[in-house]
């Protein structure tokens, strides 16, 4: 099951556990009241057991993260990320292997002239300089010397 997929079962969940908090709240009758707190501790375990797979499951996405990071690239093999036949676009500034795929200023694959697959490190620091602009930029890996 995907994140997104299960963070919205989890909100489903949260909903059920207000849902019956509030006509345990609300029950006047005695019976009525124990059956909506049983039914509501199963529900605090089940979110529980949500949360813990949950945590299981960010860990497992920060390895995935941290694998893609680490990857290294040759120049001839970033040469491939040039952005056509639906591959993704990929551009190296000072050593590190940028992911412009989704970058809207790097549309079509291109910036200004300069096409994906290609060490930008000169072009980089001669247009822009500040560092900073490429933190939004998802890191894939770096480039080998
Ligand atoms: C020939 C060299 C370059 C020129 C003339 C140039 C020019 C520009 C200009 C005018 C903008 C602002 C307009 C826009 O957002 O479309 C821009 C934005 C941007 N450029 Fe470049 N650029 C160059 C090289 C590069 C390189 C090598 C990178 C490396 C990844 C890069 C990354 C970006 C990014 C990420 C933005 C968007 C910034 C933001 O919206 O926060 N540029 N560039």
């Amino acid at each position: 099951m995907s994140l997104s997929k299960y963070q919205q079962k989890f909100k489903l969940v949260m909903n059920d556990i207000e849902e019956l908090h509030y006509n345990w709240r609300t029950a006047y009758c005695p019976i009525q009241r124990n059956f909506y707190q049983q039914k509501l501790i199963e529900k605090i375990y089940e979110a529980m057991r949500f949360i813990e797979g949950l945590s299981e499951k960010l860990k497992y996405v920060e390895v995935e993260k941290s694998i893609r990071e680490n990857k290294i690239f040759t120049l001839e093999e970033l040469k491939n990320f040039d952005g056509t036949n639906g591959k993704p676009a990929y551009v190296a500034v000072d050593g590190i292997v940028y992911d412009v795929t989704l970058i809207a200023s790097w549309g079509g694959a291109s910036h200004f002239g300069l096409l994906a697959g290609n060490d930008f490190t000169k072009e980089f620091n001669d247009c822009h300089g500040d560092r900073n602009m490429l933190k939004k930029i998802p890191v894939v890996g770096t480039l080998s010397l």
